[in-house]
Order: C-alpha cells, then sequence, then structure tokens
C-alpha cells in the first residue's frame, strides 16, 4: 500500500574529481566521500553501475584558479577529460551530467565575473554568461549528456540553450539548478571543491530561504529558457519547495540536491550512534521522493543502492 518507492534509477551519483592526484583523497567534513583523480574515474563508475546507478554528476577541482575560470572550460581541463574518459569507456550506459559553474575555478571563488567597483565588488551578471556559455559547449563537446548551471545568473539557461543549439547540440539536456538557496549546507561541499568565496558570499544571486513564491517564478523563467530538468536545492530543508514546484510543473522532471551539509548531519549523528543511519537515511530520501522529486542528487547513492538491493 505504499504510495512512494524509491528506486535505484532515481539517484545521481556526485562525484568529485581533481587534476594532479594520484590516489583518492578523503573529505574531512563529509566522511565516506573522497575526491577522486581522472584515471580512477572509470573503476569507480563500473562499481556503480554493478549496483544498478547509471547517472552521475561531476564536479571538478582543477589544477589552477584565474579570475576568469579559464581552467573550467580548456580542453583539457579537469572535467573535459574526465567526460571524454568516461563516455569512451561506458558510451550510452551511463548519463554524464557536468556541474556548470565557474567557482571552484576561479581565485575569487564567485559563480561569475566579479567586477570591482567602488565599494567593493559586484557579480556582473550578464559578462558572467558568455563564460557559462563558454563552459557548457566545451562540457557538451567532452560528452556531457546534461550540462547543469548551478550559478543561479539570470539568463543562463537561455545563453547555455543558444549557445549548444548553434553548435550542434540540439540533443543536450540542460538541468537547471533552478531554485538554489543561499544555504549554510554547502559548507562541507566548499571544503570539498575548495569553493569558498573569498569574500562576500552569494546572497546577491542565491534564494533567499524565506521565500518560496520566488522558487516557481525561478523555475518557470529557466523552463521559458530551455530548462529540461529543474532543481530545488538544498532538499530536506526545502521539501515544501518541491512540493509547490512539483505541483506547479508537474510535467516537468525535478531534481532534489540532497547537499553536503544534509549529508553531513545524517553521517555525524550515526557515527556517534546517535541514530540508525539505514531507517534515516531511507526515511530522509522517502520524505524527499514524497514531496516530489523524480531525482535525487544524493551522496548517499551508493550505499542506497546497495541497501535496495539488500531489500528494504
Ligand atoms: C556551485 C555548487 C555548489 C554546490 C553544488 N554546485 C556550492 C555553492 O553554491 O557554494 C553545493 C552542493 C553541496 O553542498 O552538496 N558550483
Amino acid at each position: 500500500m505504499a504510495e512512494t518507492n524509491l528506486s535505484i534509477d532515481d539517484f545521481i551519483v556526485p562525484l568529485f574529481v581533481r587534476d594532479g592526484i594520484s590516489e583518492p583523497e578523503p573529505i574531512s567534513s563529509m566522511p565516506g566521500v573522497v575526491r577522486f583523480p581522472v584515471e580512477y574515474l572509470p573503476k569507480v563508475v563500473q562499481s556503480h553501475v554493478e549496483l544498478g546507478l547509471k547517472q552521475f554528476i561531476l564536479f571538478g577541482v582543477p589544477s589552477y584558479k584565474d579570475d576568469i575560470a579559464s581552467s573550467a572550460y580548456a580542453r583539457d581541463g579537469v572535467i573535459q577529460r574526465s567526460l571524454r574518459l568516461l563516455k569512451e569507456t561506458f558510451g550510452e550506459s551511463v548519463l554524464l551530467y557536468a556541474d556548470e559553474c565557474t567557482d571552484e575555478y576561479t581565485s575569487h571563488g564567485h559563480c561569475g565575473i566579479v567586477k570591482r567597483q567602488e565599494k567593493g565588488y559586484r557579480v556582473d551578471n550578464d559578462e558572467s554568461l558568455k563564460v557559462h556559455a563558454t563552459i557548457a559547449l566545451s562540457q557538451a563537446e567532452a560528452g556531457a549528456d546534461v550540462v547543469a548551471p548551478s550559478s543561479m545568473m539570470d539568463g543562463v539557461v537561455g545563453a547555455i540553450r543558444k549557445a549548444l543549439d548553434e553548435n550542434g547540440f540540439q540533443e543536450t539536456l540542460i538541468m537547471a539548478y533552478s531554485a538554489k538557496y543561499a544555504s549554510s549546507f554547502y559548507s562541507p561541499f566548499r571544503d570539498a571543491a575548495f569553493s569558498r568565496p573569498a569574500f562576500g558570499d552569494r546572497r546577491s544571486y542565491q534564494m533567499d530561504p524565506r521565500n518560496s513564491s520566488e522558487a516557481l517564478r525561478e523555475v518557470e523563467l529557466d523552463i521559458e529558457e530551455g530548462a529540461d530538468i529543474v532543481m530545488v536545492k538544498p532538499a530536506h530543508t526545502y521539501l515544501d519547495v518541491l512540493r509547490r514546484v512539483k505541483e506547479s510543473f508537474p510535467e516537468y522532471p525535478l531534481a532534489a540536491y540532497h547537499v553536503s551539509g544534509e549529508y553531513s548531519l545524517l553521517k555525524a549523528a550515526a557515527l556517534n550512534g546517535w541514530i540508525d543511519e539505514k531507517s534515516a537515511v531511507l526515511e530522509v530520501t522517502t520524505a524527499i521522493r514524497r514531496a516530489g522529486a523524480d531525482l535525487i542528487i544524493t551522496y548517499y547513492a551508493e550505499q542506497l543502492a546497495k541497501w535496495l538491493r539488500e531489500g528494504v
């Protein structure tokens, strides 16, 4: 009689790939999650595929950073090499998403191009669109099935769709981080990706946690601009937003990102013996699904796949 079921097909596995390392590196604020060298990816993806997981989203940690994120669109960039290697190895049997942003690739750590002004600085939205379109195109050329703009710049989905279409990538999908909140729960990710902003914060472009109708407007705009999949992020803290988006746009695939801090909360409590990890993680993930998510990006994907295969 269960109204909600979890399936391995719902999960997207986040993978951190770092240039210039030869062994996987643990991330201290995310126990159980590591950064991989590019060469490890085929083995890592193969072990996930054997569990039935087929969707992967890649985050790059580059060997150099500058003000214009050039390592994010370099032909031999860490994500471009990873995508090429995985497409050569797995072809169409996996779906590869590329997170598209500049924060991991810029010295300032912001999701766009930063302009200095008299008082402080400003992230220049329209100037940033060009670099986001360039990054997305280079990811599509390297083999991404889905590009996933996570910058929250206004107009980024339209700019990417145009660049992809004009260059023969009409088939490449866009998963838009449409309703991405300025959240405290990204902190462990910023350790993992070394992407903590050098100054300021992201509140001028990410959403205010007090708003939910605004999320509907953000989703609507992204759909008009050509998004194929829309997203609410974080997930566990924004179940009401997930539900509203699903009810307003039932015909669009809805992704939810169970983010790093939400993962680490569960992990820390489990490691302390304060909760039962399996039942707690299944409960939270089911709640995200029940709220309306069709796809769930989760650092627990591998573990969930194992639990679901055991039969829960
Ligand atoms: C930006 C990006 C972030 C996350 C995914 N893409 C970080 C941010 O906005 O600071 C966070 C994901 C997580 O916390 O798990 N490229």
